[in-house]
């Protein structure tokens, strides 16, 4: 039998602690990477906070995950006006068990890199999913996202430098900007901390 050292009492209540209720599962639908690097930056923040963080793409979500976290934190882009469908269906089917928990919603999108349309009360996409799923997450916010023409495929590339040229964005084949305000990316982790 362990002995009942300080060690034992140590650890046996750390983990108590971390598997108890403060851990948080993040799950993400990304395209280009970008709202699965917002997600990193998010666990690394919380994890600061000390809490145990798991994150997973809604592609490897398993049931066990969603009964095992405290709170939850979803994040997801807008590709050509819609967030993943995955993401949809996901909210969708487990509105009670996340209704049951602190739970945040995220969304990243290039129109957000406009300050009139940067907050949950401004952002169309953010709005028409809320309205859509029927979910009230305890806190939600919007990012502006990056463009890296780059990384995309030919027929992308054109279309988003043709939607660049009508907003006022860049336009340059090889542009790689990230709008993301990562002080608000901060910001929200301490919300997800406390929610
Ligand atoms: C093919 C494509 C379509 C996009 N469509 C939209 C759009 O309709 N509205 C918008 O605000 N941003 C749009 N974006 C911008 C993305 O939301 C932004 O690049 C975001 O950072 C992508 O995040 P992700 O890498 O996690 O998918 C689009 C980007 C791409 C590449």
């Amino acid at each position: 039998m362990q002995r009942m050292t300080y060690d034992y009492y140590f650890n046996h209540h750390r983990s108590g602690f971390t598997h108890g209720m403060n851990n948080i599962l993040i799950i993400y639908s990304t395209c280009d990477g970008h709202t699965e690097k917002i997600c990193h930056k998010i666990r690394e923040l919380c994890e600061g906070y000390g809490h145990e963080v798991k994150l997973v793409s809604i592609t490897e979500l398993s049931p066990e995950d969603l009964h095992r976290f405290a709170k939850i934190v979803i994040g997801a882009s807008i590709r050509y006006g819609k967030h993943n469908q995955k993401i949809i269906d996901f909210v969708m089917n487990n509105r009670a068990l996340l209704d049951s928990k602190p739970s945040a919603f995220f969304s990243v999108n290039l129109v957000a890199r406009k300050p009139n349309k940067n907050t949950p009360e401004t952002n169309p996409y953010l709005k028409k999913f809320l309205r859509r799923v029927s979910w009230r997450p305890a806190r939600t916010t919007v990012f502006a996202g990056s463009i890296d023409y780059k990384k995309y495929r030919f027929s992308d590339r054109t279309i988003i430098r043709i939607i660049m040229f009508l907003t006022k964005g860049p336009t340059h084949p090889d542009a790689a900007v990230d709008y993301t305000n990562w002080e608000e990316v901060e910001k929200f982790a301490g919300v997800v901390h406390e929610m």
